[in-house]
């Protein structure tokens, strides 16, 4: 499959008074064509900056980018200029943000900051962008388009803002669609229809796209493939069949574990994952996850470990799958939840049963 983004030990640091913020070290992956990439990961981990940075909208300074390469469609961004990065921006690569009233302009029509793209980076007639941003209302699930293209944000419901920025942000048709949070702050039945309409759109289009969010239940229905992030790093990443039905870090446990439940019976051993993260200024020695993880081994608190593959696809960043290292399970909370999940899921559960 033809790859669209490669991103090869990017490291973000932000210059503050506390010190320098290391707030990505080391991020690789990759995206297909046409692929659904996941992150998750906790508040802080560095999803938000990973994402804004390959579009290079990190505020420089403090924002600076140490280290890496960001490749896409085999061209490294990270040099590129502002003027050149304008060319790309809402024309290759479109972002659509958690709060949509950030990024809609409350004081112009929706239809026109559909148009604005169309005009600027596909020389459409004034005309001709009119009617496309009818269209792309109406493709996002806006009822009477006709009518909404002349309204402005304040007169959009929040889930009809949501919708209206994916239009902005699918107007020039871009090869890489990253959505942050996209559906964090609309209620769950809109959520589900965003999502409907995103995977809709991705196979009409061929987008690839970064989906980030907080919510696991929300990846297995969206993603390929999911990278979990800590402390700026992806410890784990893997088909969403790998990261549900055989996870292999325990920070990748902790946020099954956390996760909730269908069915809400067995609410009451919902975990969140004890302890907070390290402080980026100044990131621990060893594994970052090592003083919250209650299978670390004394190797942790030294030495940093590889990424150790697993399948093909599976990789994951625990000294954990050394092999001479103590065999661990995932604990029952986990294999209850992937054994709750399966039910929803069509795939096998791999994890073996309780005795
Ligand atoms: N402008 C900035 N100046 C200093 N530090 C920053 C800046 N922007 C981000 N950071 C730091 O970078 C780290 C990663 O932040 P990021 O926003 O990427 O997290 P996130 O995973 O997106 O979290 P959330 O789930 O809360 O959105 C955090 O420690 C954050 O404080
Ligand atoms: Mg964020």
């Amino acid at each position: 499959m033809e790859k669209i983004l490669e991103v090869k030990d990017l490291e973000v640091s932000f210059q503050t008074y506390g010190g320098s913020v290391k707030a990505v070290r080391g991020v690789s992956f990759d995206l297909h064509k046409g692929e659904t990439l996941a992150i998750v990961g906790e508040s802080g981990s560095g999803k938000s900056v990973t994402s804004q940075t390959i579009m290079k909208l990190i505020p420089m300074p403090p924002g600076q980018i140490t280290g890496g390469k960001i490749l896409f469609n085999g061209d490294d961004i990270v040099p590129k200029t502002d003027k050149e990065m304008e060319k790309i921006r809402g024309k290759e690569i479109s972002m659509i943000f958690q709060d949509p009233m950030t990024s809609l302009n409350p004081t112009m029509k929706i239809g026109y900051q559909i148009m604005e793209g169309l005009i600027k980076h596909q020389n459409m007639s004034k005309q001709a962008a009119k009617q496309r941003a009818v269209e792309l209302l109406s493709l996002v699930g806006i009822p009477m388009p006709e009518k909404r293209v002349n309204q402005y944000p304040h007169e959009f419901s929040g889930g009809m803002r949501q919708r209206a920025m994916i239009a902005i942000a699918l107007a020039a048709n871009p090869k890489l669609l990253i959505a942050d949070e996209p559906t964090t702050a609309l209620d769950v039945t809109i959520q589900a229809q965003i999502l409907e309409l995103m995977k809709d759109l991705q196979s009409k289009m061929d987008t690839s796209i970064i989906f980030i969010t907080h919510d696991l239940g929300v990846v297995a229905n969206v993603a390929d493939r999911v990278a979990v992030m800590y402390a700026g790093q992806i410890v784990e990443m893997g088909t969403v069949d790998e990261i549900f039905y055989d996870p292999r870090h325990p920070y990748t446990w902790g946020l099954l574990a956390s996760m909730p439940s269908v069915d809400n019976d067995d609410n009451q051993d919902l975990a969140a994952i004890p302890g907070t993260p390290p402080d980026l200024t100044n990131p621990p020695k060893g594994d970052a996850f090592a003083a919250r993880n209650k299978y670390a081994l004394a190797i942790d608190f030294e030495e940093e470990p590889p990424m150790y593959q697993i399948s093909e696809t599976h990789f994951a960043k625990t000294w954990l799958l050394h092999p001479d290292a103590p065999q661990v399970e995932p604990p029952d909370a986990v294999k209850k939840r992937i054994r709750q999940l399966s039910s929803t899921f069509k795939t096998p559960v791999l994890v073996k049963e309780d005795k």
